[in-house]
């Protein structure tokens, strides 16, 4: 049998704090807990608190730009001038080989979408921009829906329905609970349309890096998963499929991640620290 991760440790010669002996309890009785690093100071939570400022801040200004007629390369160039005016990088240019400065995922797009001048934006499309923002080393990642002209009123029902799972995640993440409480709240609000939620892309623990643990499923696992304790990071990120649950990565470009069914997908993200209260937005 394998031996229990021991991810809480107190480092030799520091006396346990009442946080310490808290977490200590919970992982003796074979519960997964995170490790120190995932337990952000007050110092990385204000300098992640000022990437999510300009992050959303870029997600703000295109709300105001993005129109039918507009290429996906217009607004790749639009948050990359934005992020460089505000001494900011952004995080998905060249990350494990992205090409672009964001991802625009339009309709059956999942997530991923790579920008490009040769996509234009229809009348009735449904577009996730997804923006991830550096400032002095720290990682704020959030996206948001972009509804084209005349959207068909059940494709306007699933954006709904994602922004929805996406508040409903987060009301359901409690400190001193479990990550798996998120998926299960998520998954029974997006049945109760008829919606399914995607397997095979998670949120994630974020701040420092811009993927950490933990593995924040969206879908009821049927595990705890990891505690959440004050101080962590994470982003909730339901994608919410019309169809079927399944999905697949365009070979041509390795990225793109879209609908086995080619059934409309729709996405809403944000960025949270744990607190005593339950989670805070860094994105809004
Ligand atoms: N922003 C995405 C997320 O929410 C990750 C994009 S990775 C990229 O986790 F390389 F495609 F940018
Ligand atoms: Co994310
Ligand atoms: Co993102």
């Amino acid at each position: 049998m394998a031996r229990k991760r021991k991810n809480w440790v107190v480092p030799a010669g520091m006396q346990p704090t009442e946080f310490d002996l808290r977490i200590l309890s919970i992982q003796e009785k074979g519960y997964i807990v995170p490790t120190r690093q995932l337990v952000k100071t007050p110092e990385q939570i204000e300098g992640i608190r000022r990437a999510g400022e300009i992050n959303t801040a870029i997600l703000d200004m295109l709300e105001e730009k993005v129109r039918e007629g507009m290429t996906t390369g217009e607004i790749d160039r639009l948050v990359a001038a934005f992020t460089e005016r505000h001494g900011a990088v952004c995080a998905p240019l060249n990350y494990e080989g992205f090409p672009k400065h964001c991802c625009t995922s339009i309709n059956e797009v999942v997530c991923h979408g790579i920008p490009s001048d040769e996509e234009e934006l229809w009348d009735g499309d449904i577009l996730n921009v997804d923006v991830t923002t550096i400032k002095d080393g720290y990682y704020a990642d959030a996206s948001r829906m972009f509804c084209i002209g005349h959207v068909e009123p059940k494709v306007k029902r699933l954006v709904d329905c994602a922004r929805e799972c996406l508040e409903i995640g987060m009301n359901a993440a409690q400190p001193w609970h479990f990550v798996g409480e998120i998926g299960k709240a998520i998954e029974k609000h997006a049945r109760k349309d008829g919606f399914s939620v995607v397997r095979d892309l998670a949120g994630h623990g974020t701040g420092t890096q811009f993927h950490e643990d933990p593995e924040v499923d969206h879908y009821d696992t049927h595990e705890k998963g990891m505690l959440l304790v004050p101080g962590m990071v994470f982003t909730i990120e339901p994608m919410i499929n019309m169809g079927t649950y399944e999905v697949f990565i365009d070979e041509e470009d390795g990225w793109t991640v879209v609908t086995e069914d080619e059934k409309p997908s729709a996405q809403w993200e944000h960025t949270f620290v744990m607190t005593d209260n339950g989670l805070e937005i860094l994105t809004h």
